[in-house]
Formats: structure tokens, C-alpha cells, sequence
């Protein structure tokens, strides 16, 4: 039997330091939203997600929990969950946990990737309505025939750029380039490529931690913002000249092309903070490298023929991903929004389709968050 007191501990850690659903918790107690409903929740199993299913349970209802992935199930929250009555398919494949979700006829679910989701339409079941978490199964959802439910696309509202993207991201970069490198920002030559939420929030901790940082964008209107944030925002070629350490941050492939890293400062350090593992042309290193060596777990240097040597952090994987570094308090709002989405739901007879976030829901959830920030 797993241990759940290391989950426990974490649950009270959060209760003290950034109570968001608990303050929600105590209401959905006194409310009794989900009494007499089937809910079915799709999720990663992680301490997370105990904090957020632990406080639901409390308004009532059946609740059904199907693990997103083993990789992220943990052991001790499956555990936890049981112990609340919460039923979690965890063991099996991840098909059969969503079979036996989908065979519980959820009047209402929660989602990762629309992969209960779309299973629930091919079984032909007709749920009241459903929240999507990521932006994988918005694009998903809307790839597929006309939904026959309405569905919240909760990816798509104004905090979680604002706080996850631009805060979460910002900060857990940062530490895990320390934690990998042992070293610090200050006085560093710092190039971010991409100034969106991601790019500025990167720019700014760097900044905050004493480094010298410039950006480069692609399109002329983030330029000028990064500009007057306070950013030099040079052409490229001369910006990574200058740099000590790249960070890329616009979610596309190749933004550092081999070519342009071959211009690169000697043991210059390249950092994705965006997407997937190819915004760093890190096939094109290995391809041109005369010598490839492993400085370090998580760090690589490449000795390019006749140019730099160039350190890559977590095989240019998002760094602060790889690491699962950083604050929760971004995940634990975003569970508040789901929260506050599917007792809305619960209240709420909506048409089938993609349904909006309705910005009180966000709203709510700011002024949860400010209150227990003080
Ligand atoms: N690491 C994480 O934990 C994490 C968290 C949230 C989002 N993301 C990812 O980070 C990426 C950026 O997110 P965002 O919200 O800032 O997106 P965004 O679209 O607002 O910003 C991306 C910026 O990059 C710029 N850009 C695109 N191609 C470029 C190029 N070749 N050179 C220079 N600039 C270029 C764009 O013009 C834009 O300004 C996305 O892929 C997103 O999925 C990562």
C-alpha cells in the first residue's frame, strides 16, 4: 500500500503557503454543487491535482478519476484519492481507465488533451457539459466533428498567459540554469529570442537577477514593446555575437538555426523555454560537432569544426519542465479557474460547442488569489 503521508505533507504545505482551493473547498462544502452528479476527471495524478480533487469532492457528487499518463501517475495520490472515495483507474493502460470513465456516463468532466472527450463522443454519451485544461486538446477538440456537448476551453483566458507563462515560466527557468550551471545571472550577456508572455517573463527575471538582456523577435510590434520595457532589441546576428547565454522562447522550430549559432561567443549557453525539443537546432549541433561532450547531467557541450564550443541545457527540452522547477502557485490558480468552471457547469445549461471562459470565472479566482496573498 503506498504511503500517502509524503502527499499529505505536500497538501498542508500548500493549505499554508497558497490556500487558493481550500478557501474554494470550504465554500463548494457549503454548497453541495456537484450533489447527486457523476463527474469524470481525466488528469495528470500528481500532488497537484490531489489538492484541487480533494477540495470538488467536497461539493458533493460521485467522482471518477482516470490517470493522463503513468509516467506522471503518483502512486501516493492514487492512494490519497481512494481514501477520499474518489474511484482512480490507474493500473492497465490509459485506455482502460478512460473506458471505465466513459462507462460511468460522467454528467460532467475535466480533461487533458480532449482525450476523455472524444471519447465520450465516440461512445455516443451525452454529458452536460465538460472542461479543457490544455491547449493540445482545444486544438484537438476543434480539429474534430462539430462537438455534440458543450465544452469550456479553460487554455484560453487571461491569467493563465499572465501568471503561468509569463511568472511560472520566468521564474523555473532561471533556477534550474543555476541549479544545472552553478551559475549566476548577474552580469550576464543575455539573449532572449521570442517576446511573447514566455519571452518577457524570462527577460524580466533575468534582468531582476542582474543580467544584461536583449531581445530579438520577428515581429516588429514585439520589438517595440521588449523596447520599451527597457530591452535593447538588436538584428540577431549582432545579439548572438554578444551573448553569453540564448534562451529561446517563441514555440517554433529552429528559431536557432546552426548557421547562426556558428556566430555564437565560445561556450555560449542555449536554453529552450518554449516548446518541444527542436527550437534549438540541436540535430544540426551534433551534426556539425567535431567533439560532443556530456559536462554534466542535463548539460552537453558541442565543439563546433573550426567555431565555438556551445553548452546545451536538457537537450533543448524546456528547461524548467525537464526540471519541474519553479513556484505551483500557477497550476493551483489554473485548478481554481477548473474549479470555479465545472461548478459553474453544474449551474449552467449551455449549447454544444466550444463555450468561452467567462472572464467572472477568472475574475473570482483573482480575487481567491489576492485574498489569501494578502
Ligand atoms: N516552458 C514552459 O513551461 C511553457 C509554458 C507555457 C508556454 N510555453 C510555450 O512557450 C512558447 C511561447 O509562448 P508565448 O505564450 O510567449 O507565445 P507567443 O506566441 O505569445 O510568443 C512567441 C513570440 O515568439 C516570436 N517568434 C516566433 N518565431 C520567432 C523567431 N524565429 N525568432 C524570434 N522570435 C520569434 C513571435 O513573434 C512571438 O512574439 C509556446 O510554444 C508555448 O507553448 C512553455
Amino acid at each position: 500500500m503506498p504511503d500517502t503521508s509524503r502527499v499529505l505533507a505536500e497538501l498542508g504545505r500548500i493549505d499554508t503557503f497558497f490556500p487558493v482551493l481550500s478557501v474554494l473547498g470550504n465554500r463548494w462544502a457549503a454548497t453541495r454543487p456537484f450533489e447527486g452528479l457523476t463527474v469524470g476527471l481525466h488528469l495528470h495524478l500528481t500532488t497537484l491535482t490531489a489538492t484541487i480533487v480533494r477540495e470538488l469532492s467536497l461539493g458533493g457528487g460521485r467522482w471518477i478519476c482516470s490517470a493522463a499518463n503513468p509516467a506522471t501517475t503518483d502512486p501516493g495520490v492514487v492512494a490519497f484519492l481512494r481514501d477520499l472515495g474518489v474511484e482512480v483507474y490507474s493500473g492497465g493502460g490509459i485506455e482502460d481507465g478512460l473506458d471505465a470513465t466513459v462507462e460511468a456516463d460522467p454528467a460532467l468532466f475535466a480533461d487533458v488533451g480532449f482525450a476523455l472527450g472524444s471519447r465520450l463522443v465516440a461512445a455516443g454519451r451525452r454529458p452536460r457539459a465538460g472542461v479543457e485544461i490544455t491547449r493540445s486538446g482545444i486544438s484537438r477538440l476543434r480539429a474534430g466533428a462539430p462537438l455534440p456537448f458543450p465544452v469550456l476551453n479553460i487554455n484560453d483566458g487571461r491569467l493563465k498567459p499572465a501568471i503561468e507563462n509569463r511568472h511560472g515560466v520566468g521564474e523555473g527557468l532561471w533556477q534550474s540554469y543555476t541549479a544545472l550551471t552553478g551559475c549566476h545571472l548577474a552580469g550576464r550577456r543575455v539573449l532572449i529570442v521570442g517576446y511573447g508572455a514566455v519571452g518577457a517573463g524570462v527577460a524580466a527575471y533575468a534582468r531582476s537577477g542582474g543580467a544584461s538582456v536583449e531581445v530579438v523577435d520577428v515581429d516588429p510590434v514585439r520589438r517595440l514593446i521588449a523596447h520599451y520595457d527597457g530591452f535593447p532589441t538588436p538584428n540577431a546576428l549582432d545579439a548572438v555575437r554578444r551573448a553569453k547565454v540564448i534562451v529561446t522562447a517563441g514555440g517554433v522550430r529552429h528559431s536557432l538555426p546552426v548557421a547562426l549559432l556558428r556566430e555564437a561567443n565560445d561556450g555560449a549557453v542555449l536554453i529552450n523555454a518554449g516548446h518541444g525539443a527542436d527550437e534549438i537546432d540541436v540535430e544540426g549541433l551534433e551534426a556539425e560537432a567535431d567533439a560532443v561532450d556530456q559536462v554534466g547531467p542535463r548539460v552537453v557541450g558541442y565543439q563546433l569544426a573550426g567555431g565555438p564550443r556551445l553548452v546545451v541545457l536538457a537537450g533543448g527540452n524546456p528547461l524548467n519542465i525537464v526540471m519541474n522547477s519553479g513556484s505551483q502557485e500557477p497550476v493551483l490558480l489554473h485548478f481554481a479557474v477548473l474549479g470555479l468552471g465545472l461548478e459553474w457547469l453544474a449551474t449552467h445549461n449551455l449549447p454544444a460547442g466550444e463555450v468561452a471562459l467567462p472572464p467572472e470565472l477568472e475574475a473570482r479566482a483573482a480575487e481567491v488569489a489576492l485574498s489569501v496573498l494578502g
